[in-house]
C-alpha cells in the first residue's frame, strides 16, 4: 500500500525542490526517518537508507521509493552507526551508485526506560556509542562528499548553497532533565554539542549541521514502545501547548525547510518541533 502524501509532507513545497540530489540517511527505516526519506524524495532527491537489519531495510527501501516514478531509494543494510568503516563504506557505495551525497540525516538512535538505579555504566554506554558516536562517526564518514555538494553550488545566489546540509535527530530531555532517560539526555546532549561544533568547522566550506529535536510523535517506537506506558493516554493532549500531539509529518516538513533554498542560512542551531511541550513538563 502506498502511503498517502498527506502523512509525510504537508502542501507547503514545490516539487522537484531537490531533484539531482542524493540523502544518506540513517535510521531511515524508522518511522520518523522514513517519513523524512518520503518527503526528501517525493520532491526529487534519490536516498540511501542506512540500517542494522538487511531486511527492514531493503524493504523500507523498495517502499519508500514508491513515492515517486524513477525514483532510486537504496536500501544498505548490516550497518551498525557503531562501527565507523561500515558506515565510511555505505557512504563510499551511496555517492558512487548515485552520484554523490547532499543531505545527511544522522537518525539512528537506541533507547530504553530505565531509573539510573537499573542502569549499568554499559548499559548508559550503549546509547551514547549509538547516538552520540554514531551522529559523530556518520557526519565524518559523509563530510567529504557534503563538502563536495556544497562546493557545486548550483543555486544562482552565490550566498547560498543548495547541497551540503546535515541534520542530526536530537530531543528535548536535556534541556530540564529526564526521569528514566539519564542516559539518552546525555547522548542527545553531546549531540547538540557536536552538531555546533560541526557548523563552526565546516560553514566555512559551505555546510550546513542542524538539529531537529522532536517532542512527542504520535505512532512513533519512541512514544509507543517505550513512553506509553509512562502516559496517562486520555490527558496527553491537555498537557501540549499546542493542544496535540506530534506527526511524523511534522518533523518531515522541518527536515525539508532545513535542507530546501529557504534554510541555506540556518547553521549551528536546534529546530525544536514539539508544540511547546517542554516547556511544560519537559517534553513529555
Ligand atoms: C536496563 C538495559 C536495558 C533496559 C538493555 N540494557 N536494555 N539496561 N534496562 N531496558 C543494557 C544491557 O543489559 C547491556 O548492559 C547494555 O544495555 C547493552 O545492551 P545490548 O542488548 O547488549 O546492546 P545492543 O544489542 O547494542 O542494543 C542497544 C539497545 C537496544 C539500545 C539496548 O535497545 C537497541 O539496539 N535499540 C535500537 C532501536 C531503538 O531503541 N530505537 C528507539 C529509538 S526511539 P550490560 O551491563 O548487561 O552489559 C528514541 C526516542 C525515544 O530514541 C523518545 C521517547 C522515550
Amino acid at each position: 500500500m502506498t502511503v498517502p502524501k498527506s502523512e509525510y509532507l504537508s502542501n507547503a513545497w514545490a516539487d522537484g525542490i531537490f531533484a539531482n540530489r542524493v540523502l544518506f540517511i540513517t535510521g531511515g527505516a524508522g518511522s520518523i526517518g522514513s517519513a523524512q526519506t518520503r518527503a526528501i524524495v517525493h520532491l526529487g532527491a534519490d536516498a540511501c537508507i542506512i540500517g542494522r537489519s538487511v531486511e527492514k531495510t531493503e524493504a523500507a527501501a523498495k517502499e519508500i521509493a514508491k513515492v515517486r516514478s524513477g525514483a532510486r531509494v537504496l536500501g544498505i543494510g548490516g550497518v551498525d552507526v557503531r562501527n565507523f568503516e561500515s558506515l565510511k563504506s555505505a557512504a563510499d557505495r551511496c555517492a558512487k551508485e548515485l552520484g554523490g551525497i547532499d543531505y545527511v540525516i544522522a537518525g539512528a538512535a537506541g533507547n530504553f526506560i530505565s531509573p539510573i538505579s537499573g542502569l549499568s555504566a554499559n548499559a548508559f554506554k550503549a546509547v551514547i556509542d549509538i547516538d552520540t558516536i554514531g551522529t559523530f562517526n556518520t557526519v565524518k564518514a559523509t563530510m567529504p562528499y557534503l563538502i563536495e555538494s556544497a562546493a557545486k553550488n548550483p543555486n544562482p545566489n552565490p550566498s547560498q548553497t543548495t547541497g551540503g546540509r546535515v541534520i542530526s535527530t536530537s530531543a528535548t530531555f536535556h534541556y530540564t532533565g529526564m526521569p528514566l532517560q539519564a542516559h539518552v539526555s546525555a547522548a542527545k546532549a553531546a549531540v547538540d554539542s557536536l552538531m555546533g561544533s560541526v557548523s563552526l568547522e565546516y560553514g566555512p566550506y559551505g555546510v550546513t549541521a542542524n538539529s531537529i529535536a522532536p517532542g512527542p510523535i504520535e505512532g512513533t517506537e519512541g512514544m509507543e514502545r517505550l513512553a506509553s506506558s509512562q502516559i496517562d493516554q486520555r490527558s496527553r493532549n491537555k498537557h501540549i501547548p499546542s493542544g496535540r500531539w506530534g506527526v511524523v509529518r511534522d518533523i518531515a516538513d522541518a527536515t525539508v525547510y532545513l535542507f530546501s533554498d529557504a534554510g541555506s542560512y540556518v547553521n549551528g542551531t536546534i529546530l525544536v518541533v514539539d508544540g511547546a511541550a517542554w516547556r511544560r513538563q519537559g517534553g513529555l
